[in-house]
Formats: C-alpha cells, structure tokens, sequence
C-alpha cells in the first residue's frame, strides 16, 4: 500500500494497513515482546536464587498504535505499508527494564546481549551521555527471533534500561512535557536538567551504599 492507498476513517484516524496485515504485525511485536519479557524474568529469577536479590525493580512493555507508526513512517518518507513498519519503525514493540542500580542497568544489559539469539543494531548510552535535557537511560535496538509455523521472523524491539531513580525523572518529564502545550521556557528547562542531575548523583550514592552493605 502507498501513500494514495491511505484512508481516512469516520473518527479520522487514517489507516494504511488492513485488518489481516494488522493483527499479523501486532501478533508478531506481541510475541517479541512476551519472548524479551521472558528472558528477562528469568535472569531476574537466576539472581533470586543464587544471590537473594532482584537487579530488576520491574518491566513495562507496549506496543505503539497505528497512528504512532503511521507518523514515524511519513517521518521517515518511507512506504505506508505493513512491510516497511516492521523494517524500518525499530520501536512498534518496546520493553522498558526498570532496574534497582546503575550497575545493574548494564549488568542486564550483558546478560541479554550475551544470548546468541539476540541480534544488537543500536546501543544509545544516555548514562554516560544524557539527553540535553537530562534524560537517562540506556537503549538498545535489538532483533529478537520469533519461530512461526513456516519460518523465522526477526523482530525489532526498542529496549530501554534505567534505575528506579531515572524512570521517576523520565515519567514526570514525559508528564510535564505532554502536559503542556506550550514551549517550556529556558528557566524551567534548566530546573529540569538540575533536577536530573541530583537524581543522578542520588543514584550514585545509594550503590555506594548498597556496596558497603553488602561488604559488611
Ligand atoms: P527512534 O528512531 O524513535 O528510536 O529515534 P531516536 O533513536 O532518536 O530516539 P531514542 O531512541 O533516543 O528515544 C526513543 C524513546 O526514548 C522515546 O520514545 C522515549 O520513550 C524515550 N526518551 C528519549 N528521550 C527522552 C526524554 O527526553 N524524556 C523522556 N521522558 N523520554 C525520552
Ligand atoms: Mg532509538
């Protein structure tokens, strides 16, 4: 389907794949999704066992809307169609590890990218080189196989890693900002960054403490 081929429904929602090219593309980024949630809670599990403690706090998961992929799409000036969303919109399905310690962000993240399944296309370290306005956390774009009945599928998944402290910034941020419609002024701005960056020196000092605990 191209451009021309795309229809504008009663609530203007504009469609561009139908119902059966839909429900494959949604089947296909649920199951890459329930597969990565999978490996995750069993690492998390592993560490139970072994080391009495979780390094996940929890993980989210979603799957963006038709519109979000039709927007990323016509971003992008590729082809509206159900093949070009699943080649070229490396976020359709996202899962978000929401760890207890920094060290625990890129020790999960190891962990995963040491499975031999697991294809790395992109790593974003915001740790190291946070967002200009203080955003945190580590990305990864991965392929993931999915075994159908007649063949494999390799399936992008946008993961994000981040501690406790990063995710509370990052909800609050993404709140304030979808909030307003206005542009945040200069001023306001920096409060944000300077709150990143006490939240992030926060998360420094509680590993410290978390490692002389466990020294003890
Ligand atoms: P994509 O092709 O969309 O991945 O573009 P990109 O690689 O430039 O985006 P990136 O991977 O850096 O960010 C994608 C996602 O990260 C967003 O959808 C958010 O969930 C999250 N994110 C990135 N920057 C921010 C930020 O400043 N604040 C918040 N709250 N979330 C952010
Ligand atoms: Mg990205």
């Amino acid at each position: 389907m191209n451009r021309e081929n795309v229809i504008k429904t009663d609530l203007s929602e504009e469609i561009f794949m139908n119902s059966v090219e839909l429900a494959e593309l949604q089947h296909l980024c649920n199951a890459a999704i329930k597969q990565l949630t999978i490996k995750f809670e069993i690492l998390n599990d592993e560490f139970r066992v072994k080391y009495e403690r979780s390094p996940i706090h929890h993980i989210e998961s979603r799957l963006k809307s038709q519109a979000s992929i039709l927007k990323k799409l016509k971003k992008k000036g590729v082809e509206l169609s159900a093949e070009s969303a699943m080649k070229n919109v490396n976020d359709i399905a996202g899962v978000r590890v929401v760890c207890c310690y920094i060290d625990d962000v890129y020790d999960v993240a190891d962990m995963l990218l040491r499975q031999s399944d697991i294809r790395l296309i992109c790593e974003q370290d915001y740790i190291k080189h946070p967002n200009y306005n203080g955003y945190r956390s580590l990305h990864l774009d991965i392929q993931i196989p999915i075994y159908l009945s007649e063949k494999t599928e390799y399936v992008n998944v946008e993961v994000q890693l981040r501690t406790v402290a990063m995710d509370f910034w990052a909800s609050l941020e993404h709140d304030l900002r979808y909030k307003s419609d206005k542009n945040i002024p200069t001023g306001l701005q920096d409060r944000m960054v300077a709150c990143a960056n006490e939240i992030a020196d926060i998360d420094k000092r509680m590993q410290e403490i978390y490692k002389s605990i466990k020294e003890i």
